[in-house]
């Protein structure tokens, strides 16, 4: 399949209101795209559009199916060509499992929106996308999807989980028009990790990751460390693993 042409495309980016979602909505925008951005927080929304002129925004909260049939309808009223969804939003709860029921709870969460939401909302919007004459689905997985860090259980746990997920998509769309890419960041510098303190990358990287992907047909995306982690699973997976087990918050940090 040659790259997709961007300018002119339709596309939706979920918790496209901050961090890296909103730096690939800039690049998307710049690239003649047509951009959604949906999220919880309307204010939040209200001042990435007034910063980013053409973003169109959406207040929607993904595990909430009365709103995503809401943000259908609003798609379709709007006459939206969606050709690109990036299953982007995401939460990361620190939690020690030992404290039972407020832990679990913590998991819960991340699990629903960082992997039941995505599944959901491909579902919701696959028959769309198998419609255009060429189209994508994006997957913003993680370094921990391919390593858990003890600190972070529910977020590892759903990145893993999408991460699966994203592949069996794509080897089930092959010979389709709808690409599936995963693009998995390290560290990096948003809202989602404010309180970590460790070297993170630009989110306009992994932005522009993304963009490359879609332009020249990848699949998997390794940015910065996780193309190391990568290479460490495969030759010292022990090590790595106890690397990545402290990383980036130690356990006892967590309180
Ligand atoms: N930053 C990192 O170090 C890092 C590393 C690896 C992977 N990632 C991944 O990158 C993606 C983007 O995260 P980020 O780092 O850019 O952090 P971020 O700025 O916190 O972005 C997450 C976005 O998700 C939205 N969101 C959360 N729950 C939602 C819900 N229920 N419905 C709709 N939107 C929701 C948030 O907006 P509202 O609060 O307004 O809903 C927010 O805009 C995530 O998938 C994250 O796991 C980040």
């Amino acid at each position: 399949m040659a790259g997709m042409r961007l300018a002119g495309s339709g596309v939706l980016i979920t918790g496209g209101g901050s961090g890296i979602g909103l730096a690939l909505a800039r690049l998307l925008l710049a690239r003649g795209a047509r951009v959604l951005a949906c999220g919880r927080d309307g204010a939040r929304l209200a001042e990435a559009a007034r910063d980013s002129p053409g973003l169109e925004i959406r207040v929607c909260d993904v595990t909430d199916p009365a709103a995503v049939d809401a943000l259908a309808a609003h798609l379709a009223a709007a006459g939206f060509p969606l050709d690109v969804l990036v299953n982007n939003a995401a939460v990361g709860h620190a939690c020690l499992l030992a404290e039972g029921e407020a832990a679990a709870r913590a998991v819960e969460e991340d699990v629903l929106i960082g992997l039941v939401a995505p599944v959901r909302l491909t579902g919701r919007f696959l028959p769309l996308l198998l419609g255009r004459p060429e189209a994508a689905v994006v997957c913003v997985t993680s370094a921990f999807a391919l390593c858990p860090a003890a600190a972070v259980p529910g977020y590892a746990a759903a990145k893993a989980g999408l991460r699966a997920y994203t592949q069996a998509l794509r080897l089930q769309l092959r010979g389709t028009a709808v690409r599936v890419v995963e693009v998995l960041p390290p560290l990096t510098d948003t809202p989602l990790v404010g309180k970590v303190r460790a070297r993170k990358l630009a989110p306009e990287r992994v932005a522009g990751a993304i963009v490359d992907a879609l332009e020249r047909d990848r699949e998997e995306v390794l940015v910065g460390q996780s193309r190391l982690l990568a290479l460490g699973m495969r030759v010292a997976p022990g090590i790595a693993r106890r690397i990545l087990a402290r990383y980036p918050i130690p356990l006892a940090a967590v309180k």
